[in-house]
């Protein structure tokens, strides 16, 4: 940058007098600020515990921070299930999971755009597998520009991301009750801030805002594991939900052109790695200090207090109530 040598006072150059180079450094202060702050509170999964004996299932384990979870757990020996809708992508990641940790990853089909995928992956589940220690609800989707609907008639990302992980759940629950300390855990995303579900108006026919149905969906997952874990108390069976960060996954892939540029530079900048994305879920699979702890939100591997929405138990219950209706689980 030129500096105007006319504008030195006493040998000091006085730079901050230039109105565009005082916002450029306030950028960078800003910058430098948010990537430190990103790395000194990235939350790190300490607990060293084998998962030995233990079967976990993770729903959308072919990418981003589900494979990452998946690699991780497979690390600790457990036998790690990934429930995917495109076995092509299961197979190659599992394939690289195996390669690299010496251990066998188990591919089932599974597919959150349609309920009767979800019952049929759950009746394998109950059918084959003695126990079910860990249940990921990871598998998620940001909307698309255009409204788009499932083969069973619900806009897709409320499907994906809150309807058919609460039919999975559901319908694990008694495997899970026989498996003693069995834990549930749900990805969900600190945009459930912006969240405001309507419980009566849960068809989304009017398509305004795509990501306002996110936040929707991602506030839904906390309240629906708010509930779960209240309607669990005392069955050995625990329920948590978290933030996993802004990670540097293919998530926002479903955005092309300028959006995708910038949301692909904000992440490349600030965001986590998967590695770093999957430790919350790490933790709250693993850690012996989660024992027994149900019903709480999670950011960075710590208890966080999450919207006054989804501290909302009696938005929760009808929220609950509604979804079972959706999903045929009560008539
Ligand atoms: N990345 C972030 O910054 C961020 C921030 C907050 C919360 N989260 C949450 O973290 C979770 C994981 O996200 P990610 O970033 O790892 O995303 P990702 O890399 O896009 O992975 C999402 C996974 O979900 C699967 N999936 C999507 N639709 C599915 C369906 N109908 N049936 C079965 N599987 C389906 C995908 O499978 P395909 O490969 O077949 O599409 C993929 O394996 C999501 O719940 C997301 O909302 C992410």
């Amino acid at each position: 940058m030129a500096v105007d040598t006319k504008r030195f006072d006493d040998g000091v150059p006085s730079l901050w007098l230039e109105p565009l180079a005082l916002a450029a450094l306030l950028a960078l202060v800003v910058c430098v600020v948010c990537k430190l702050y990103s790395r000194l509170t990235v939350g790190v999964c300490t607990s060293t515990k084998s998962m030995k004996g233990k079967t976990v299932i993770i729903t959308g384990a072919n990418a981003g921070i589900g494979k990452e979870t998946a690699r991780e757990l497979a690390k600790r020996d457990a036998r790690v299930i990934i429930a995917c809708r495109n076995l092509q992508k299961a197979s190659e990641a599992a394939k690289q999971i195996e390669a690299e940790t010496g251990k066998q990853i188990f591919i089932r089909k599974l597919d959150l755009c349609s309920l009767k995928s979800v019952k049929d992956f759950a009746e394998e589940i109950i059918r084959e597998e003695e126990r079910v220690d860990v249940l990921i609800n990871n598998a998620g989707i940001v909307p698309f520009p255009e409204r788009v609907e499932t083969v069973d008639g619900f806009e897709q990302t409320f499907q994906t991301n809150h309807l058919a992980p609460f039919l999975l759940t559901n319908l694990l629950l008694n495997k899970m009750k026989e498996t003693p300390s069995s834990r549930i855990i749900t990805l969900s995303s600190s945009l459930h801030h912006f969240g405001r579900i309507d419980p009566d108006h849960l068809d989304y026919s009017a398509y305004k805002v795509p990501m306002q149905v996110y936040s929707d969906t991602k506030l839904a997952n906390i309240l629906f594991t708010r509930e779960l874990a209240r309607r669990l108390r005392g069955t050995g069976v625990t329920a948590n939900v978290c933030h996993p960060g802004a990670v540097q996954t293919d998530i926002n892939s479903t955005y092309v052109g300028f959006l995708n540029f910038c949301l692909n530079c904000l992440f490349f900048f600030f965001g986590k790695t998967p590695l770093e994305g999957a430790q919350t879920s790490l933790h709250l699979s693993v850690s012996e200090e989660v024992d027994g702890i149900s019903g709480e939100y999670w950011k960075d591997c710590r208890v966080a207090k999450g919207s006054a929405a989804s501290r909302d138990m009696k938005l929760a219950t009808k929220l609950w109530n509604q979804s079972e209706k959706l999903t045929g689980l009560a008539i």
